[in-house]
């Protein structure tokens, strides 16, 4: 698998979502995915499930400095103080002593961005963090983001899939020297593998719809995804997308069906987002 150089933090392309994964399943399926290869755990305080991912990380066969853990605070903890001990937080449920990456899961239209950008370099500086980033963050912000910040920002982690234009954004993570990190990925698994560009690519290379798909996430320049899935079959489906390449003709004919132009992370408290 390779890996995304990003303002010093070096991403593995694939990751394993954790959203709603919980307890004991959480242990077992964050555990089960790094023997298959997996380097790379992405959760958030807001998932609930902080314990149980440091869990399934003690119980995998890999020392824990071999896993590029991702952690996020929420955004009514953004201002200075509670975004730190936030941070503190999710350490002390995880049961480790650092996190490789901590993001600022979506904007705050309440709390100032550049008290948050402060208080976020300063989990960098306490080593709490070994990189920081963001997450939901449209380009203008991104911008302003990064401008705030006196280390780099090493990511930004959007919404990202074939049904969903975002060249903006990844234009400007490029730009800056960050990684974008899509989740959503798979578009949840729905009807997206029904397309034709999906079924036929598929059949070609006798991989599946989602492998397809991830391999044209991690075959865009500074693209990672982060795919869940509670099926421990799957998960080690989701990571065997590095022995095959699509065709450029292939690359567009998936990127064509951005005009599907559907987004499902869409909140009130959601960012005006940059126009497709
Ligand atoms: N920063 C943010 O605001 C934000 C927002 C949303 C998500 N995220 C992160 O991104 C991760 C991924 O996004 P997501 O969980 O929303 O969506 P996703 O990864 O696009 O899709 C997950 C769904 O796809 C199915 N699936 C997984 N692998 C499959 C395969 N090989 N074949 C068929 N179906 C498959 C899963 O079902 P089974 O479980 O039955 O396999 C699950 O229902 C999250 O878990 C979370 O870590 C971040």
């Amino acid at each position: 698998m390779h890996r995304i150089a990003a303002n010093g933090a070096n991403i593995p392309a694939i990751g394993l979502g954790t959203w709603t994964l919980k307890n004991e399943q959480a242990v077992q399926l964050v555990a089960h995915a790094i023997d298959c290869g997996y380097r790379h755990i992405d959760t958030a305080a807001m998932y609930d499930n902080e314990a149980a991912v440091g869990e399934g990380l003690r119980a995998a066969s890999v020392p824990r400095d071999e896993v590029f853990l991702t952690t996020k605070v929420w955004y009514t903890d953004l201002a200075d103080g509670d975004l730190q001990r936030s941070a503190e937080t999710s350490l002390s449920k995880l049961g480790i002593d650092h996190v490789d990456l901590f993001l600022i899961h979506w904007p705050s239209k309440d709390i100032a961005l550049a008290d948050s950008i402060t208080a976020l370099n300063e989990v960098c500086e306490r080593g709490l963090a070994r990189n920081i980033g963001v997450s939901n963050f449209p380009t203008a912000l991104l911008r302003e983001a990064a401008v705030l910040s006196d280390r780099p920002l090493a990511c930004n982690q959007v919404e990202y899939h074939p049904f969903l234009d975002q060249t903006a954004v990844l234009g400007a993570c490029r730009d800056m020297g960050m990684a974008m990190v899509s989740y959503c990925p798979l578009f949840r698994g729905s009807e997206m593998f029904a397309q034709p560009a999906m079924v036929e690519t598929a059949e070609r290379y006798g991989k599946t719809p989602a492998q397809v798909v991830l391999r044209w996430h991690v075959q865009q320049d500074g693209v990672a995804a982060i795919p869940r899935s509670s099926n421990p079959q799957r998960i080690a489906e989701n990571i065997g997308v590095f022995d095959f390449e699509l065709s450029e003709d292939e690359m567009m004919a998936i990127s064509a069906l951005r005009s599907h132009s559907q987004r499902i992370c869409d909140f009130e408290f959601s960012p005006q987002w940059d126009a497709a």
